[in-house]
């Protein structure tokens, strides 16, 4: 049976935790410039209906890495659910690729995808969710503290796909997740019951940032207007008021808090230029990790056929 990574939740806590120690193994043999193929012949073709910088570029690279072939296939190219539909692409891609990664708009799509979809299918981002993002995340948070244990995370901004992927992982691991977002911008009701149902985390939902990030390890953040939302732009920059992190807001954990974005950042509206610069950033090792992560999550899907 192939097996797909459309959510942290597709994996165990078992399997999250041996990605990890795969992402680590590989970063290692990449550091050391270890000649390691075990992808060598295996192709990735990588649909993207929203544009990309990491995404894109961690996962060709990465795969190039492991001695695989990574396409692009931009808006243009594709068209998913336009030129052609979800299930008849999913079959053609299949003929010709050892994996799929798809970014896109509708999670229905991915969902589809990987239905149809013979080869294992990587969720590269949806409206939903983006659970390599999330994977990244944690495995740069227990880079940089050596464990996960007693870990309170602050997410600060729009309850967007980012926090979905939060929710999901802790439905798998123990965290204290809180989300301070505006009352109108909140997190999908269905995923957060459920997250509170897994009954491992504690789930917050706040509307007052400087009284949620108090004892905070983690203070994350993300674009207030996400890929398919920059018409509401103007209208967010008000009604997110209040939600900037900066150096007050950091200040206001009371401890020693690291600082994470996802990037792309928008300086000067969900935090500001001296945050992302300060010490307490660790934005660009998320960036790289996210390689190291992917390339854990492929090592597992290809070990599972
Ligand atoms: N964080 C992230 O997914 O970045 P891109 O949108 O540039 O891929
Ligand atoms: N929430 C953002 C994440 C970008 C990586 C978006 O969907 O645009």
């Amino acid at each position: 049976m192939k097996r797909d990574f459309l959510h942290v939740t597709d994996f165990s806590t078992d399997e999250i935790l041996e990605t990890f120690a795969l992402a680590k193994e590989v970063k290692e043999r990449f550091r050391r410039r270890e000649h390691y193929k075990p992808f060598d012949g295996r192709t990735m073709a990588m649909i993207f209906a929203k544009p990309s910088a990491r995404t894109r570029i961690s996962f060709e690279t990465g795969f190039f890495r492991l001695g695989g072939h990574a396409l692009y296939l931009g808006p243009e190219d594709i068209s998913l659910g336009t030129r052609e539909a979800v299930k008849d692409i999913a079959r053609v891609m299949a003929r010709y690729n050892d994996v799929i990664m798809a970014r896109v708009f509708a999670h229905d799509h991915v969902l589809k995808l990987a239905h149809y979809a013979s080869v294992p299918v990587v969720n590269g981002l949806t409206d939903y969710n983006h659970p390599c993002q999330i994977m990244a995340d944690t495995f740069t948070i227990l880079e940089h503290r050596g464990h996960l244990d007693d870990l309170k995370i602050v997410y600060v901004g729009d309850g967007n796909n980012i926090v979905h992927s939060w929710l999901r992982m802790a439905q798998r691991l123990p965290l204290h997740f809180v989300c301070a977002c505006p009352e109108n911008y909140q997190p999908d009701a269905e995923t957060v019951a459920l997250t509170r149902e897994a009954g491992f985390s504690e789930i917050e939902i706040s509307h007052d940032p400087s009284s949620a990030v108090k004892g905070a390890d983690i203070v994350y953040t993300d674009v207030w207007a996400s890929m398919g939302q920059k018409e509401e732009a103007e209208q967010r920059k008000i009604d997110f008021q209040g939600f900037q992190v900066d150096d007050l807001l950091m200040e206001a954990t009371g401890k020693p808090s690291l600082f994470m974005h996802c990037l792309p950042v928008e300086r000067g509206l969900e935090t500001t230029d001296s945050v992302v610069e300060s010490k307490a950033s660790i934005v660009f090792d998320q960036a790289e990790n996210r390689m190291h992560a992917q390339n854990g999550i492929l090592l597992k899907l290809f070990s599972k056929l």
